[in-house]
């Protein structure tokens, strides 16, 4: 099966190029190298032999002089909420007319579709009432997970607009087209080769401000750090791809949510005390009180549906998260240092 990944230069598109290459299938990327830190994934690939397209995925004329592929891996974005709130052509035309750009390709080669959604997806001031404001104390609520079913209606950023815009656009062009799909709506991912920024992959950002001794700032919700969400380490996230890909003949055209929930979740503050316990070093922290109109306290996914349908579940926790985004950082340290 031969397999094109968008966004093969990111966190999540490096990680899964690599990991179904080394499962035998024939794998491409397609990246205009937009985000910090995707030249260096690049040299990844190369070194694997995966070829990457470099063009913006917003020419139709480029997308569909592409060969045919038996599947299309959705995963370029501007996955950043702030910037959606900036820089709005460019999220709509990278996230919203990138997929339809890809789905019309899909319509001409009869290709099967992966396509990245996000937590992002729900309304703002649903997750808001959650969280009663007890001086931003906020706790694991079990009953209050969110999943395919949670209402989507609401304000909910401007990215996750034009994500939810194009989970509706592959369900229109698989009705109309017979196109097969998975949509998998993710939570936070983090781990390995994850080039974190503040409001986008604060995982691997933490980590890496403890290694380079770097001042850390607790944005909004009071300064507290209090804000929570769960994390899924991409390595399970690769793993459960690649059984939807195996599986896809028997279980397609479905909606799952997909997350670290409640076996691994955390907040801004206990992640700092993680990281100085792994590094060992103590960091000068400032706080902004307060909170941009985006920004969530707290999100964690029901994965229900995903464990019952493929008999799955993730198999690492915050602390492996933690550990082998590390691991990988401090491995590669000094190559790094440009890209954060
Ligand atoms: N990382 C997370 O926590 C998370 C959570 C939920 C959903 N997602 C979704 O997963 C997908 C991958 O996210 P990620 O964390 O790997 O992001 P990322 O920013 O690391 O990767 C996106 C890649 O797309 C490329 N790109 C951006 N604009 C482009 C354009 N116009 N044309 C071609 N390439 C372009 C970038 O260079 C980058 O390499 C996204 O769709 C994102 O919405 C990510």
């Amino acid at each position: 099966m031969n397999i094109l990944i968008t966004g093969g230069c990111g966190f999540v598109g490096t990680n899964l190029c690599l990991f179904l290459q080394k499962n035998k299938y024939k794998i491409s990327s397609l990246d205009n190298l937009s985000r910090k830190g995707s030249k260096y994934n690049l040299k990844l690939l190369k070194e694997q032999k995966i070829k990457n397209y470099n063009f913006n995925i917003d020419d139709y004329k480029k997308v569909s002089k592409l060969p045919r592929y038996d599947l299309i891996i959705d995963c370029c974005a501007e996955a950043a909420v702030e910037v959606s709130k900036k820089k709005i052509d460019k999220v709509i035309s990278t996230n919203l007319i990138g997929t339809i750009n890809i789905l019309k390709k899909a319509k001409i080669d009869k290709s099967k579709i992966i396509f990245l959604s996000s937590s992002r997806v729900y309304p703002i001031q649903q997750i808001n009432k959650l969280v009663k404001k007890n001086n931003f104390k906020m706790k694991l609520i079990k009953n209050k997970m969110f999943d395919e079913n949670t209402k989507t209606e609401g304000p909910k950023t401007i990215y996750g607009v034009t994500k939810l815009a194009s989970e509706m656009f592959i369900e229109e062009f698989s009705y109309a087209f017979n196109i097969k799909y998975i949509i998998n709506r993710c939570g936070v991912i983090s781990g390995p080769l994850q080039f974190g920024k503040q409001d986008q992959g604060f995982v691997s950002l933490w980590i890496w401000k403890h290694i380079m001794k770097k001042p850390l700032t607790y944005i909004g919700f009071n300064g507290t750090g209090n804000q929570i969400r769960d994390v899924l380490h991409i390595y399970d996230l690769c793993e459960i791809i690649h059984i939807q890909i195996k599986k896809f003949q028997s279980i397609n055209n479905q909606l799952f949510t997909i997350g670290g929930s409640i076996n691994s979740f955390i907040s801004l503050k206990d992640l700092t005390k993680l990281c100085e316990k792994i590094t060992g070093n103590k960091l000068i922290t400032s706080k902004i009180k307060k909170t941009s109109i985006y920004d969530i306290p707290y999100f964690i996914t029901n994965n229900t549906k995903i464990i019952k349908t493929y008999k799955w579940k993730p198999k690492n926790n915050i602390i492996n998260v933690v550990n082998d985004t590390y691991d990988w950082l401090m491995n590669n340290k000094s190559k790094l240092n440009k890209y954060f």
